[in-house]
């Protein structure tokens, strides 16, 4: 059943930099990735992978003048985001595609009502023509789809704790029942208890509208919890994807997923200390050859350093690293 769901994103060899005067960031380097209707895609890694830059392309919000797509395809419903004129991005932008920025508490206007700011994200793309009190009941509706009175629509975002304002945020880029949902980080500025309610209702809001979502987090417990598929980031690429089975339950892994799993707190672990990943991340400005991870991996060969890893697969399991691949392709 899964097979005859339709393709909805399909990202082809993207490449992203950011040139400054002095120097050019590589962020996202030559990554692919499908996702099918209905899908939840988690993209994770640590802090600089190119996880914000793949969504900011995904819409085209790359910082203006410093933000440069080098290569690739953006296929939405099979149409190329990257050939796409001004008119056409606006309806793409909140109606189709929309996205939950990685700080949402400073994406709601202070001096807006909640009420008013949901509704302007239906008047500007008013498709189905509502009327004034058909906007009204929408809105009515999609506070009461965030567990939101909607009595509250004549509040101001002061008058709301953190976990109701990302709720707001929420009602907001759901409004216009995009496909697909960009959410990056979405509940890192929460606490913990805030946290599990947010995912909670993302969850079945998910079910009840069937929207497809990139969940971008660097926690990998709700990655685990909410995910179909996962794809994980180093030095902007995506070193390994699967199935949440094939990176959950799968005993093969790139040494950079071990690490990342190594640095999860758990109770059982009797010798209760962190492992973590030695080393940092290598500067985007000048990444290393071969495999970016090479640096810091503890199984690092000589191979790693000289070539790029090919993408290993197994079934619907992906993993770019020498390790895997097969004894008469070495
Ligand atoms: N506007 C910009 N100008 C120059 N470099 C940038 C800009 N935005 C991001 N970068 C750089 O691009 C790389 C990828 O950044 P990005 O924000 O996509 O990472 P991320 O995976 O989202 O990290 P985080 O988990 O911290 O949000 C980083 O090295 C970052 O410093
Ligand atoms: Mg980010």
């Amino acid at each position: 059943m899964e097979d005859n769901k339709k393709t909805l994103l399909e990202i082809e060899d993207l490449d992203v930099i950011y040139q400054t005067d002095l120097e050019t960031v590589h962020a996202v380097n030559g990554i692919s990735f499908s996702m099918k209707q209905g899908e939840t895609l988690g993209l994770v890694g640590e802090t600089g992978a190119g996880k914000s830059t793949t969504a900011l392309s995904i819409l085209r919000l790359l910082a203006e003048n410093t933000g440069k797509i080098r290569k690739g395809k953006i296929l939405f419903n099979g149409e190329n985001i990257l050939d796409m004129n001004k008119l056409e991005l606006q309806c793409l932008r909140g109606e189709k595609i929309s996205m939950i920025f990685q700080d949402p508490m400073t994406s709601l206007n202070p001096v807006l009502t909640v009420g008013k700011q949901i509704a302007e994200v239906l008047e500007l793309h008013n498709q189905k023509h509502l009327s004034a009190h058909q906007i009204e009941e929408r809105v009515d509706e999609m506070l009461r789809l965030v567990g939101i009175s909607s009595e509250r629509k004549h509040d101001y975002p002061h008058q709301f704790s953190g976990g109701m304002k990302q709720r707001v945020v929420i009602a907001i880029a759901l409004a216009c029942q995009p496909q697909l949902l960009i959410a990056d980080e979405p509940t890192t500025a929460l606490d913990v208890t805030i946290q599990a309610q947010v995912i909670d209702m993302m969850e079945k809001l998910k079910s009840q509208l069937n929207t497809s979502m990139i969940l971008i987090t660097h926690d990998l417990g709700i990655v685990a919890e909410i995910c179909d598929n996962v794809a994980i980031m180093y030095a902007g690429e995506i070193i390994e994807r699967g199935t949440v089975y094939d990176i959950f339950e799968n005993e093969d892994h790139h040494p950079y997923t071990e690490g990342l799993f190594g640095s999860i707190p758990r109770l059982d672990d009797e010798t209760d200390r962190l492992k973590p990943i030695k080393g940092l991340m290598p500067d985007p400005t000048r990444l290393p050859e071969g495999c970016k991870f090479s640096p810091r991996c503890p199984k690092c060969m000589e191979i790693c350093k000289k070539e790029q890893p090919p993408a290993c697969r197994k079934g619907t399991h992906e993993i770019c690293c020498h390790l895997y691949r097969k004894n008469d392709e070495k």
